[in-house]
């Protein structure tokens, strides 16, 4: 499904909350990598790429951004604002992200180490992609 969220739920007590990623469990994919996005500039946009067969999920650990992810057939627009909600970005989804807030940072779980081999940086070539 484009932009499903999964929910990470929320432990924790009086004294704070913690929420636990496990792979194979909340996410069905096993996690070969992590990364962060932080300290992106005002007004900035990120992404504009797809992956051939890399999956995530990403998380805004703190504060805020907007991810508009689209499957070359639709497009959907996600409000990243909490550490216990996550969106999934699947293959074959263009993905930008938006509208950081300064204290923003965006945790990523990958199933694959990096591989630019594995990116579409052009929007036509994705379309081209996608629709064979
Ligand atoms: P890029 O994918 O362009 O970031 P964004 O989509 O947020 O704009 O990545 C920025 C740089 O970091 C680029 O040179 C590739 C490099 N990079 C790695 O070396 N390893 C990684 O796991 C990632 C995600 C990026």
């Amino acid at each position: 499904m484009l932009g499903e969220i999964i929910e990470i739920p929320q432990l924790g007590n009086e004294r704070g909350s913690l929420s636990v990623v496990e792979a194979g469990k909340l996410i069905p994919f096993e996690i070969k990598r992590v990364y962060y996005i932080y300290g992106t500039k005002p007004g900035v946009e990120r992404g504009f790429h797809a992956h051939k067969v890399l999956q995530q999920l990403a998380v805004a650990v703190s504060g805020a951004c907007d991810m508009v992810l689209d499957d070359g057939r639709k497009q959907k627009t996600v409000r990243l604002d909490s550490p216990s909600h996550g969106v999934r970005i699947g293959p074959g989804i263009w993905h930008v992200m938006s509208n950081f807030s300064k204290d923003c940072v965006l945790l990523v779980f990958a199933d694959a180490h990096y591989d630019e081999s594995d990116y579409i940086r052009d929007y036509d070539a994705f379309t081209t992609w996608i629709s064979k």
